[in-house]
């Protein structure tokens, strides 16, 4: 394949709408070592709904995150997450090769897509044949042409190369894929709750069959800790993580956290059986939480007792040999959060 680029070095950078991560990682004897890693934390409102508000000030959190974290190549892979820019379906197509789907790819999808097939990005990937002759399963990956913009602009700016542009939901299972041992036949959901979204990538021996996201995130806590002790997003956001905070007894945040927890895992139980209600009633056995919702307090205890599955948290450094140079005790205790950021990491320059 055509090298594009001139280096084969690049990083993943999670744009999340609170923290921004990166993280590079360095080949190492058919594993993978901790290059760099970091995150800053960013201003409520310059994302919303997925959408680049700010992008001055996001461009300058890029810069400082680059120059904090020390990195050193530009090329870096990017996603993108959210229902009102990203459609992904698993379709049924006659069995055909890669190159003459890709041929007639675009004229597939329209029926799929509900905007305007020439304002969107197509991607897929074939599943494998269908039980039914002659049939397959297509993942088709469609995001809008300019959201993709957005992104990329402010990405540029910044003084970086994109050179992938994935989806939250696909990052998140190739950092599944890395740490975790393929479960055969068994329905894994993962599940990263971030500040405005919950992604759900399902995945089946190892391949993702269904992800759903939803603009719903752990933000709602950090809104109702706000409104019930009156203050602002800041110390909010500091409460919610388990500081003490004056004028908020930790017992009464507590309680407040909880109560908010309830549309959270709602809307993960709802995208679960949405999912088994369109796959003919699949058994889901278990969870991997990730994201800064996975450090809420009994958040996840509380998801296990809900859905009746077993919730365990996800550790994208699980198979990562992390160095001495690092905080392993600070790592360790951010890793959910870290698991776009590494699921990115994962891409390579000439990757498709
Ligand atoms: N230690 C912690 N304890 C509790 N909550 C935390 C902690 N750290 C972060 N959070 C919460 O997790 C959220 C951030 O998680 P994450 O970094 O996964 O989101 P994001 O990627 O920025 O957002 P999104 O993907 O939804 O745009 C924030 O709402 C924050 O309050
Ligand atoms: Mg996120």
């Amino acid at each position: 394949m055509l090298m594009l680029f001139g280096s084969k070095t690049s990083f993943g950078l999670d744009i999340g709408s609170s923290y921004l991560k990166a993280v590079q990682l360095k080949e190492k004897r058919g594993g993978f070592e901790l290059e760099l890693f970091d995150m800053v934390q960013l201003p409520p409102e310059l994302i919303v709904d997925g959408s680049i508000i700010d992008s001055l000030r996001l461009v300058d959190a890029l810069k400082e995150l680059v120059k904090r974290a020390k990195i050193k190549t530009k090329n870096v892979a990017i996603s993108i997450a959210g229902h009102a820019s990203v459609i992904i379906r698993r379709i049924s197509l006659p069995e055909m090769t890669e190159d003459e789907l890709a041929e007639s790819i675009k004229f597939e999808a329209e029926q799929y897509v509900p905007f305007d097939i020439e304002d969107v990005n197509i991607d897929f990937q074939i599943l494998g044949p269908k039980e039914e002759p002659g049939q397959m399963d297509v993942m088709l990956v469609a995001v809008k042409k300019d959201i993709i913009n957005e992104y990329v602009t402010v990405v540029r700016e910044a003084g970086l190369t994109p050179i992938i542009v994935d989806v939250d939901a696909f990052a998140l299972g190739n950092a599944y894929e890395v740490n975790y041992d393929i479960e055969a036949g068994r329905n894994v959901a993962l599940v990263n709750v971030g500040a405005r979204t919950i992604n759900l990538n399902m995945v089946k021996n190892g391949v993702s069959i269904f992800t759903r996201d939803s603009s719903i995130g752990a933000a709602i806590v950090t809104e109702a800790l706000q409104k019930e002790f009156s203050i602002p997003y800041e110390p909010a956001e500091r409460l919610q993580q388990g500081a003490e905070v004056e004028g908020a007894k930790p017992e009464a945040a507590y309680n407040i956290m909880v109560v908010s927890f309830d549309e959270l895992l709602t809307e993960i139980t709802r995208s679960i059986e949405y999912f088994q209600t369109t796959t003919g009633h699949e058994e889901v056995n278990s969870i991997i939480l990730s994201g800064g919702g996975a450090l809420l307090k009994d958040f996840p205890k509380l998801l296990a007792e809900r859905s009746g599955m077993e919730v365990s948290i996800a550790n994208p450094f699980k198979n990562i040999a992390v160095p001495k140079k690092f905080d392993r005790g600070y790592i360790e205790e951010i890793a959910p959060m870290a698991a776009v950021a590494v699921g990115l990491a994962l891409r390579r320059p000439n990757d498709r």
